[in-house]
This record gives structure tokens, C-alpha cells and sequence, in this order.
């Protein structure tokens, strides 16, 4: 479903991804780690049109999406959240879904309220909702005009461990059901394993290993890149 080849993007000097090619698969959860600094978020940056490559390719369902802005990659398909909170503050959680929705072709607003079990915070403005729920309301907002792939980086980012593994669930259910393909960026190695098909590990913009999570896992230069960190 998506295919990122030879990809390059430099900020100025520093390669922030370095001839990244991997092939996501449609259906499949695609998980993306590697440490700080790998480069995980320019990628997503590059495959939802954030920003473009230097050099290589981003194809999506066979078409050449590369240099095609965000907003027509988010009509085709393409959705993403981010690493950071995006909501805007002064807006109800409603308005902020409404903004997404009017957007959008085919917006189920409602379904996706109800699947992220946000009917509660719809009157709300994100400083007066929980910390979890904002998160939520981030990946609904991706999830709206159910587009057939969703980058997610980090959605569990400044969750605890168990609140990270319970949304994981939530998500890997929800996307099952609704046919989505997912890449995601996830910090603990524990979600990943859990809920990812496949793993991709970048390490200083460069692919280091690529496959099966248990064969990932496993790779000598993976297990090198984690070291002294809180993971496997
Ligand atoms: N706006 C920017 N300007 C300059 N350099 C940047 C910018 N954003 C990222 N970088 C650099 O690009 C490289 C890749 O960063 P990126 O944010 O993609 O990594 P990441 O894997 O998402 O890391 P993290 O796990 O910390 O989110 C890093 O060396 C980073 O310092
Ligand atoms: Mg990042």
C-alpha cells in the first residue's frame, strides 16, 4: 500500500533520513522505532506531505504521491497525528472535530466520537479534559473520513506503561474493525510487540533492521541501537 524508496531529507547538515526504502503492507500494523533522533517523525513528515524528500519516492497504492501537498495526500487517504499534541486550545473538542470534518468527503464524526469514547469531552476545550483524553482526541481527528492508512507518532507519548498498553488495544481493535492500515511510532517496546505486524528500526536516518517483530527483536544491531535504554 505504501512505498518509500531511497527517501532523503536533510536539514541542513544532518541527514534526518538517509535512503530510507520500506514497503508497508495494507491491513497491517507497521510499527517504526528506533531512538531519539532516528528520524521516525521525518518520515511520517514525508509521507504525509509535511515536507519532501530530497531525493527518492513515496508511493501510495501505486501512485507517486511524492511531492503532492498535504491536504489532497489527506483526501486520498492519508492521515496522520502528531507526536505533539495538536488541538487547538480554545476550541471545543466538538468544534475541532466539526473543523476536521467539513474538510473531508465522507466525515463519521459520531462513529469515531463513539469509538474513541469521547462523547463525554465534546463540550470541552482540551485544558479542561485529561491528559489521556487529549491524546484521543488527537487520533480522532486522524481517524475522521476513515482514511485508509493513519500515521501515528507516538499517540501514547506521556501516557504511564499500562494507560500506553490499553490504547494500543483500543487502537489495534479499532483499526482492525475499520480496515486500516497503521504506521506507528511507538517508544515502548512492549506496545510494539504487542500490537505491530511488522517493524521497521531506523538509526540515525538509516534502516537498520526490517521485518518479522520477533526476528527484529532478535537482531544483534537492534538489541546494540536499544542498549542503556528503558526498552525490550
Ligand atoms: N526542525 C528541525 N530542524 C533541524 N533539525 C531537525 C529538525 N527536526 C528534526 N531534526 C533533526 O533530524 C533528525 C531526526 O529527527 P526526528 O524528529 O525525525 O527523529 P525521531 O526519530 O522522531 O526522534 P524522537 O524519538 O525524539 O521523536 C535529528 O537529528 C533531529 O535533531
Ligand atoms: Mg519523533
Amino acid at each position: 500500500m505504501l512505498q518509500l524508496e531511497d527517501l532523503t531529507f536533510a536539514y541542513g547538515s544532518v541527514k534526518a533520513v538517509n535512503n530510507v526504502s520500506l514497503e508497508v503492507t495494507e491491513g497491517t500494523i507497521h510499527g517504526l522505532i528506533g531512538p531519539n533522533g532516528a528520524g521516525k517523525s521525518t518520515c511520517i513528515d514525508l509521507v504525509s506531505g509535511r515536507q519532501r524528500p530530497t531525493s527518492g519516492s513515496v508511493r501510495f497504492r501505486g501512485r507517486d504521491v511524492t511531492r503532492m501537498t498535504a491536504p489532497r495526500r489527506r483526501h486520498l487517504g492519508i492521515a496522520r497525528s502528531f507526536q505533539r499534541i495538536s488541538v487547538y486550545p480554545e476550541l471545543t473538542v466538538a468544534d475541532q472535530l466539526d473543523v476536521a470534518a467539513g474538510l473531508l468527503k465522507e466525515p463519521d464524526v459520531d462513529a469515531v466520537v463513539r469509538a474513541l469514547d469521547l462523547e463525554g469531552c465534546l463540550r470541552h476545550t482540551p485544558a479542561e479534559i485529561g491528559y489521556g483524553e487529549q491524546r484521543r482526541v488527537d487520533i480522532a481527528l486522524a481517524l475522521i473520513g476513515s482514511p485508509a492508512l493513519v500515521l501515528l507518532d507516538e499517540p501514547a507519548a506521556g501516557l504511564s506503561r499500562e494507560e500506553s498498553i490499553a490504547l494500543a488495544d483500543h487502537l489495534a481493535e479499532l483499526v482492525r474493525d475499520r480496515g486500516t492500515t497503521v504506521v506507528l511510532v511507538e517508544h515502548h517496546l512492549e506496545v510494539v510487540y504487542r500490537v505491530c505486524d511488522r517493524l521497521t528500526v531506523l538509526e540515525q536516518g538509516a534502516v537498520i533492521a526490517d521485518g518479522d517483530p520477533q526476528d527484529v527483536r532478535r537482531d544483534a544491531r537492534v538489541m546494540e541501537a536499544y542498549l542503556g535504554r528503558s526498552a525490550a
